[in-house]
């Protein structure tokens, strides 16, 4: 595999995330001055953006990991399933979901019913990447880096079977390669 050379295009360059996720922690810490936010990253395509957002973030937050798998090897969409819980009871706390891309909604619906019933004290979502065009279940993402096209991209977090996570920058995967 040669990961460069698997990419159509450069969709998000490395500036371009830098600045956006900049903005994004200076939103955030605004937004929650004078409380204490718990950072809750879905495994594992966020971490990636999770670690950057919350060097950017100014105020104190804690950090917990929750695991749904919504894809296989391939990029249609399968059933969510939780496949690792929090540590931290999030009863009365303010919690944000951080998430690699929202896509038709499932995964962020029914993580957000889930964590919902355990009544925090308000729970948000984060999201670097929004493809709105492909979207099944309604759902309101209270932050979002960028809007993009309905393309399967990889980078900066995001994978394909698995593979190109470590890409600086959020590419459009070749089509030869899983169709
Ligand atoms: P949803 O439940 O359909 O919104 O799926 C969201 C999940 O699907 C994300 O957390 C990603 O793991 C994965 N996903 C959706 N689109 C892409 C893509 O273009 N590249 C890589 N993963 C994707
Ligand atoms: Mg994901």
């Amino acid at each position: 595999m040669n990961m460069q050379e698997d990419i159509a295009e450069v969709l998000v360059s490395e500036d371009r995330i830098k600045a956006k996720v900049a903005e994004l922690g200076r939103r955030i810490s605004d937004d929650y001055r004078g409380e204490e936010l718990l950072l809750v990253g879905l495994l594992r395509g966020a971490i990636v953006f999770l670690s950057d957002l919350m060097r950017k973030i100014s105020i104190p937050v804690h950090l917990d990991f929750i695991g749904v798998t919504s894809y296989g090897a391939g990029t249609r969409s399968g059933a969510v399933r939780l496949v690792m819980d929090l540590e931290t009871d999030i009863a009365g706390r303010h919690v944000l979901i951080v998430e690699d891309i929202v896509d038709t909604g499932k995964t962020l619906a029914c993580l957000k019913e889930k964590l919902t019933a355990r009544r925090p004290a308000s729970l948000r979502i984060c999201a670097l990447l929004d493809k709105p065009q492909r979207r099944e279940v309604p759902i309101e993402v209270d932050y979002v880096g960028f809007k993009i096209p309905d393309k399967f991209v990889v980078g900066y977090g995001l994978d394909f079977a698995g593979g190109y996570r470590n890409l600086p920058f959020v590419g459009v995967l070749k089509e030869s390669l899983y169709k």
